[in-house]
């Protein structure tokens, strides 16, 4: 495994890809543990409710089965910082779906069949689950997440949308949207003489040590969360989640090893969700496109236990230049699991309805959506005037037309029929912010002239240990085979979660850092015994967080191009094309890895995924992977990940933008737009369904 002098922007694969493909690399559930038992979740099957009687005797009864716990038999909790976290503590029922008791068998069979014998009696209450824009529950939250301001004016927005020649007053919806990473949440959680060792599936296990020592009220010295594969993550394991909580507290109620693996239709209620959206848009333009006025205004959901804010409108701060702006969020709480973070949270709805809303003013100006957008483009931030460290979207938007060959494109709607398809194109703009988190991390020599890196960054499939390691063979000017890095163990120096596009520009900051010092510490000689030292970036990353002078965010577009079926509506991608402005590409192959998977993530969004719920229960109807679609690889002609070369100085010392989130921004409205101008018919509620585009497409063929 030596990479060529100069590792850090050379493509490399996967330095676990062997033990991935061979099946030896072990997951959550996967570590042999002798004695281990199995836990299995009983969900609530009602939505908002008081447990008045739980009768455990007929599943305690089955052979195998070692407990039944619920709120009045289940350890104690402590530190309820999170109450979507304080399991089996209390009576009450929140949402269809929650956790109310869990069964610990023997076997695997045997918790889930006796799962199904606990009988629970309720007392209920009416509930409202459904998001609508006149729900009599909305407010405006203290801020959205993470820590945004909830509305913003700059300027006179009503005076410009009024005084503009051309107006755009559209409202978008999207609906929930469930993450589906390939491994689910899972844990084995073992106590040995009071110390907590908990094999996990997280994007970053120090949050995780944290929490459960709260929880258990034991020192974070006595927890060790191991994580060193990862089956994905998508913002759904950013934070601890109730495996971890439950597989701990089953261990040690039976005082034994305890195993939990969430099955898919578990996920559905229990990790997290997007939120619905309906986003209100407005642009007020001159006849040439140039904006005057925008303002978005956005609102989603909340559970009543937690107040989560997606950022939905802040997409829309930043992107293009307008002299009169407003943005805001309201919010409701609703008898439903409480959403979360999924990729791009914020930026990739809002996006959906920007975007869209730019490809209908191009359309209403006769303007090309490609110079639409550069004629928008923004030279300082929109709304506080500081300058960009970095800003290509012009140039995506530019080397995407060329790469993608916009410049033949026929504007006319509809116009480019080859049998029975109906061909179209589409563009969308993309952002995300470039940001680091403090991190640490250890480097060390050898006496055998080897070196060993350690932070507990979090690999979720990203190809973050082995960007790492490029990284450290540099910083270290070390051959490549005396590098190794080891991650994913809470025992390792502290790091922050694989989440928000931040890991890498956080860690590889650490590891830069740690290795630096060790080769001053080193100088020309070879150590006779080890040589360790630690590295801290809390001062450098503070410091980049709270300086004023640039704005950071990456930049990109998104090329689409579609085929419509005039007798079915039939909708196939035939190619996507992105390009975008991510700062230093350390690895140009999981890079580009990650910028088609949010990409495909965006196609599924436009054409696939709908989280469906039935307000007479509550809850989910398609709560699986046979009844919640999801693009594959089938639905994926063609697909291209591009960058521009960026040497952005302002960011950490390899000037790292982070590449996991941006290319699903954006995404859904190039593949939404393309279909407009295929047919003729805009879709401003997702997903886009052979039933949506009959109508007009049929009207279209005569
Ligand atoms: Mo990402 S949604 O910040 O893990």
């Amino acid at each position: 495994m030596t990479a060529p002098t100069g590792a850090v922007g050379q493509p490399h694969t996967r330095l676990e890809g062997r033990e991935k493909v061979t099946g030896t690399a072990r997951y959550a559930v996967e570590y042999p543990v002798d004695g281990v038992v199995y836990a299995w979740p009983v969900q609530a099957s009602v939505v908002r409710a008081g447990i008045t009687r739980l009768d455990a005797d007929e599943a305690l009864a089955t052979p195998g089965v070692l407990a039944v716990l619920w709120y009045a038999n289940a350890p104690r909790l402590h530190a309820e910082s999170d109450v979507d976290l304080f399991l089996l503590q209390r009576p009450e029922v929140h949402f269809r779906g929650q956790v109310v008791a869990l069964v610990v068998a023997e076997t695997l069979e045997t918790a889930r069949e006796a799962a199904g014998r606990v009988r629970l009696d309720y007392d209920t209450l009416p509930h409202s689950t459904v998001l609508t824009e006149t729900h009599p529950g909305l407010y405006r939250p203290g801020h959205v997440n993470p820590a945004y301001p909830t509305d913003t004016f700059v300027g006179d927005f009503e005076a410009g949308f009024e005084a503009a020649e051309v107006r755009v007053d559209h409202t978008y919806r999207t609906p929930a949207y469930h993450n589906n990473p390939m491994e689910p949440h899972a844990a084995t959680a073992q106590w040995r003489d009071g110390e907590l060792v908990l094999h996990d599936s997280n994007q970053g296990s120090t949050p995780v040590v944290g929490t459960l020592a709260a929880l258990f009220d034991v020192p974070p010295g006595s927890v060790r969360v191991i994580s060193r594969h990862v089956g994905g993550g998508f913002g759904s394991k950013g934070t601890p989640r109730c495996q971890s909580v439950l597989a701990a507290m089953a261990a040690r109620a039976v005082d034994r090893p305890v195993r939990l693996a969430l099955t898919r239709q578990q996920q559905f209620s229990l990790v997290g969700y997007r939120t619905p959206t309906i986003q209100r848009i407005r642009l007020g333009a001159d006849a040439d496109g140039r904006l005057a006025a925008i303002a978005h205004d956005a609102i989603s959901q909340t559970s009543t236990t937690t107040e989560f804010a997606e950022q939905t409108a802040v997409y829309t701060r930043g992107m293009y230049a307008a002299p009169h702006r407003r943005t805001s969020h309201r919010i409701t709480r609703l008898d439903v699991p409480t959403p979360s973070w999924m990729r791009a949270p914020g930026e990739c709805p809002g996006s959906f309805a920007l975007e869209s809303a730019m490809d209908e003013l191009a359309v209403a100006c006769g303007v090309d959506p490609v110079e639409l957008r550069i004629r928008n483009d923004a030279v300082v931030d929109p709304e506080d005037g500081r300058p960009y460290s970095s800003r290509n979207l012009v140039a995506c938007l530019r080397e995407g037309a060329r790469r993608f060959g916009w410049a033949d494109r026929d504007p006319t709607v509809g116009a480019d029929r080859r049998g029975r398809w109906l061909h179209g194109s589409g563009v969308a703009g993309s952002s995300y912010p470039a940001r680091a988190g403090a991190s640490s991390a250890s480097a060390q020599a050898n006496p055998d002239g080897t070196y060993l890196v350690r932070t507990n960054a979090a690999d979720i499939g990203t190809g973050a240990r082995t960007a790492l390691w490029q990284v450290a063979v540099d910083a270290l000017g070390a051959p490549a085979d005396r590098v190794r890095v080891q991650i994913g163990d809470s025992r390792l120096p502290w790091a922050p979660v694989a989440g928000g596009s931040t890991g890498m520009a956080s860690w590889s900051w650490a590891v830069v850092k740690a290795c630096r010092e060790l080769r001053e510490r080193l100088g020309d000689r070879t150590p006779t015994e080890e040589v360790r030292v630690e590295a801290n970036t809390t001062p450098e990353t503070g410091a980049l967080t709270a300086d004023p002078s640039y704005a950071r965010y990456a930049f990109g577009a998104h090329f689409v191009q579609v085929r419509v079926d005039v007798d079915s509506g039939e909708i196939r991608v035939g190619r996507m094309l992105g390009v975008f402005g991510v700062g230093r590409v350390v690895n140009p192959t999981t890079t580009r890895s990650q910028l088609i998977g949010g990409m495909t993530m965006g196609i599924s969004m436009a054409l696939h995924e709908e989280g469906l719920l039935d307000p007479r229960f509550g809850d989910w109807v398609n709560h699986d992977l046979a009844t919640y679609h999801i693009t594959s690889n089938a639905d994926v002609e063609r697909i291209e990940a591009h960058w521009v070369e960026e040497d952005d100085p302002h960011l950490g010392p390899l000037g790292i933008k982070g590449v996991g989130e941006i290319g699903i921004v954006g995404s859904a409205a190039a593949v939404t737009n393309a279909v407009y101008h295929a047919t003729g018919v805009r879709v401003r509620e997702l997903p886009v369904r052979l039933d949506k585009l009959l109508a007009g497409v049929t009207a279209l063929a005569g």
